[in-house]
């Protein structure tokens, strides 16, 4: 996710990025020379953006058996409630809350609760000092009252969670199956998006999406230029994002 190196990068840090394999999943030797590298700080998303991809419980662990002993480990659970009900999806705050060692597990209304407009979300700690660090920095109108309020009101609709994220794996699924039954390399989602392997250049593939009415985020890092992420949104918005995709890649063979 952007914002892990950017922010980090504005503070002065060194930011070292771990790959993913080839299938787009965690790279275990990747992770153990990164982490042998002695970082002070370690961003994890489960699942990630842009993949997709879920990290299960045994590949977590395994990274915090390798953590120095310096490092504070961020987990980044925005996706989260859209994995929970994977078979092997860890439960961060479980997982984490056994350590000796410093820890946040960061959480957002922007995603299953739909509430990115209001710019809410939490984080929980290992320690106090660490969340009274954590406060002496931030700045001091961060999160406004009705975003509390919304916030609030959002965690005692378990229900509405629930149904949005039924309704999202079923859409992940089908347009999945729909695009890969076109041709089209999808990276198997825990979260609300995909990332596509469109085997075109992406910013073609987007411009053209984007003359259909339809905005995806095309991928520029190097080994990925082909490669776009959507995220789903209504069964009949979603079937008009298929149409035109397959589309463009009929029209466009590479
Ligand atoms: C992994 C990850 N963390 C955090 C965020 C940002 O969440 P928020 O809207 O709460 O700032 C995003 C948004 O794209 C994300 O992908």
């Amino acid at each position: 996710f952007s914002l892990h190196e950017t922010f980090p990068r504005v503070m002065g840090a060194r930011v070292r990025k771990v790959p993913v394999t080839d299938g787009f999943g965690f790279d275990a030797d990747a992770w153990r020379d990164a982490l042998a590298e002695g970082p002070k700080l370690v961003f994890l998303a489960n699942p990630c953006n842009p993949t997709g991809a879920m990290l299960a419980a045994g590949e977590l662990e395994r990274i915090v058996a390798g953590l120095p002993d310096t490092a504070l480990l961020v987990l980044d659970e925005a996706y989260g409630e859209f994995a929970r009900s994977h078979p092997g999806y860890p439960d961060g705050l479980e997982a984490l809350r056994r350590l000796d060692r410093p820890w946040i597990v960061l959480r957002t209304f922007s995603k299953a609760y739909g509430l990115a407009g209001v710019r809410v979300g939490y984080g929980i700690a290992s320690d106090e000092a660490l969340i009274q660090a954590l406060d002496r920095v931030r700045t001091p109108y961060n999160v406004n009252h009705p975003a509390q309020e919304a916030a609030i009101a959002a965690l005692g609709d378990p229900a509405h969670l629930a149904d949005t994220v039924r309704r999202t794996a079923l859409e992940i699924a089908r347009v999945s199956g729909l695009l890969r039954d076109a041709g089209l390399k999808v990276v198997p989602s825990a979260a609300n998006f995909l990332f596509i392997d469109t085997g075109r250049p992406a910013d073609h593939v987007a411009r053209e999406l984007h003359h259909a009415g339809v905005i995806v985020k095309a991928w520029r890092e190097p080994g990925y230029e082909t490669c776009i992420r959507a995220s789903l949104s209504t069964p009949g918005d979603n079937d008009v994002f298929v149409r035109c995709l397959t589309d463009i890649c009929a029209k466009d063979t590479p």
